[in-house]
C-alpha cells in the first residue's frame, strides 16, 4: 500500500490525512477481496524500514492501526474473515499488540479469507530469522545439514501457515518490492497500478484482479 503522503501532499493535506483515507481503501479492498473469494490478502501495512519516520508520523499510523483492529473486528467476524498479522509484533506499542491479539482472538475460528497484516515486517530479517533457527536445530543434532532445503526453510518463515502469493499488487505506480516477502513471491504475478493507495478502491483491484487472469503462468516450465 504505497502513496498515501503523494495522494495528501497532491492536495495541501498533511500526510496523516492520506493515511486516513488509506484506512478507507484498506476497508473496500478486504470487503471487495471477500466477496470475490480471495483465500488469503496479505496488506503490507508498516515495514520494519517504517519505524525511520518522523515520530508523529510513526506514532499516528499506530493509533490509525489500532483504531482501525478495533473498529472492524465485528465487520470481520460478520464477514467469517481472519484477522492474523506477521512481522516483529513485539517491536508494537503495547496497546496496538492487545488489540491485535483481540482482534485475532475474536477472528481465530472463522474459516472463510485470511486476512494478514505485515507490520513492523521486513523480508530479509524473517529469512535471517529462519536461517537461525535452522542453524539452532542442526547445532542440536536435531537434523543434519542434508535436512536443509526449499520446504524446511519456508516452514520457518513467518509465512509457515499460507500459500505463496499468486498475485502481487504495488500502489503508486512504483516499481520496487521493498523487503516484501522476498522469497514467497519467486513465482508471483506483479501488477503495479498507477493509483495512489487513498485512490485504490475497488474497481482499481478488480481491475488488478483481472489482469492477473490474463497472465500465462509457467512456472518456469514452456
Ligand atoms: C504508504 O504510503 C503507507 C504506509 C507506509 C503506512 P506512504 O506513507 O509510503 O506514502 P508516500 O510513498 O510517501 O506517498
Ligand atoms: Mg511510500
Amino acid at each position: 500500500m504505497d502513496g498515501n503522503g503523494r495522494w495528501a501532499k497532491e492536495r495541501g493535506l498533511p500526510r496523516i490525512e492520506g493515511h486516513r483515507q488509506g484506512v478507507e481503501s484498506v476497508r473496500d479492498v478486504v470487503r471487495t477481496a471477500g466477496q470475490i473469494g480471495v483465500g488469503y490478502l496479505t496488506l503490507y501495512a508498516f515495514s520494519a524500514e517504517n519505524w525511520s519516520r518522523p515520530r508523529h508520523e510513526v506514532a499516528a499510523l499506530m493509533r490509525l492501526l489500532e483504531k482501525y483492529l478495533r473498529d472492524e473486528t465485528d465487520e470481520l467476524h460478520e464477514n467469517n474473515v481472519r484477522l492474523e498479522a506477521i512481522g516483529c509484533l513485539q517491536d508494537l506499542p503495547g496497546r496496538v499488540q492487545k488489540q491485535l491479539q483481540k482482534t485475532r482472538q475474536a477472528t481465530a475460528q472463522n474459516d472463510g479469507m485470511v486476512l494478514v497484516l505485515a507490520l513492523s515486517y521486513g523480508s530479509r530479517r524473517e529469512i535471517t530469522d529462519a536461517a537461525r533457527e535452522v542453524a539452532r536445530l542442526a547445532k542440536e543434532g536435531k537434523i543434519s545439514i542434508s535436512d536443509v532445503n526449499e520446504t524446511l526453510i519456508a516452514n520457518h518463515l513467518y509465512t509457515r501457515d499460507y500459500p505463496d502469493p499468486d498475485l502481487l499488487i504495488r500502489t503508486s505506480g512504483e516499481m520496487r518490492i521493498s523487503n516484501f516477502l522476498l522469497w514467497q513471491i519467486s513465482y508471483a504475478e506483479l501488477v503495479v497500478a498507477p493509483a495512489m493507495w487513498p485512490d485504490f478502491r475497488k474497481d482499481q483491484f478488480l481491475r488488478a484482479i483481472d489482469e492477473y487472469g490474463k497472465r500465462e503462468r509457467r512456472f518456469g516450465g514452456i
